[in-house]
């Protein structure tokens, strides 16, 4: 495939992750103003699920494979799907559930499409990825080397931005024993930055950091739904990103920041013992 015909490609996927997660987006809008509990709960009794993150997951995986049946699909509700294709759609129907319940609004559909994205999705390339907040409306979308779009506008990460003046969003994951960890590198690290934001969304922080709203993210245990559409995004914005040890992103740790700022964002957190 050329350069050209593989832009077209991801082109046309993005086109249609969109239409996917604005439907996606209407229907979680339509869902909670007629109601939302916890329908379960998952890895402990923080991390929980609502008949809304369910019903959208299906609604979208059909979508997909009714566009693409050969696809795959890696979401967080349910069961992978695996496709023939080589292409997977990493999906997270609600990121920021917790926040959907409680009605903050600030939740997200994320829909990536990756390429070779192996067990779990946290491999391969990302060809496009969109992130919607259904309150807010607004849709963030990228493909890969054709840049990062909000509402028809490039996005760009903010330049050169100092350590001791970044904004910088984390999140915490679920299990009390990984929140010690984290707490422990917040204490050190908080007194170094301008100050800490926690959106409560990943997808949505790595939308931010792509759109000027923050200066850097990190968070320690994410999977690839939560971060592989807002990564494309932070990415094409021009953020770099990785994780631990200088290497890629992965479960354990996701790093997002402007290049200038990265390294110092990196040192940090490994002299807060956040990359042991
Ligand atoms: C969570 C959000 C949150 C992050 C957690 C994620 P969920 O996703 O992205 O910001 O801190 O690690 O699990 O559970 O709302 O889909
Ligand atoms: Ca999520």
């Amino acid at each position: 495939m050329t350069q050209h015909e593989a832009s077209v490609a991801s082109a046309a996927l993005l086109d249609l992750a969109r239409d996917i997660a604005v439907r996606a987006s209407e229907f979680t809008l339509q869902a909670r103003r007629a109601g939302v509990s916890v329908a379960a709960t998952k890895s402990t009794h923080t991390d929980i699920v609502t008949a809304v993150d369910r019903d959208t997951e299906a609604l979208i995986r059909s979508l997909i494979l009714d566009a693409r049946p050969a696809d795959g699909i890696v979401g967080e509700e349910d069961a992978t799907h695996d496709g023939t294709s080589g292409l997977d759609w990493v999906v997270d129907p609600i990121d920021g559930t917790v926040n959907f319940l409680y009605g903050i609004p600030a939740w997200a559909v994320s829909i990536a499409v990756v390429e070779g994205a192996g067990a779990g999705g946290v491999d391969g390339t990302t060809l496009a990825g969109v992130v919607v907040n259904p309150v807010t409306g607004e849709l963030f979308e990228a493909t890969a080397g054709g840049g990062a779009r909000l509402a028809g506008r490039e996005l760009a990460v903010n330049p050169t931005v100092a350590l001791g003046s970044a904004l910088v969003g984390t999140g915490f994951g679920y299990a009390a024993e990984q929140r010690r960890k984290q707490a422990r590198v917040l204490l050190d690290l908080l007194p170094k930055v301008r100050d800490i934001r926690r959106i409560g969304s990943a997808a949505l922080d790595l939308s931010a950091l792509a759109a000027g709203r923050l200066d850097a993210f990190y968070e320690h245990g994410l999977n690839a739904w939560d971060h592989a559409a807002g990564a494309l995004i932070a990415r094409e914005a021009g953020a770099r990103i990785g994780g631990p040890g200088g290497g890629r992103e992965n479960s354990e740790l996701l790093i997002a920041a402007a290049p200038g700022l990265y390294e110092e964002l990196a040192a940090a957190l490994r002299e807060a013992g956040a990359d042991a």
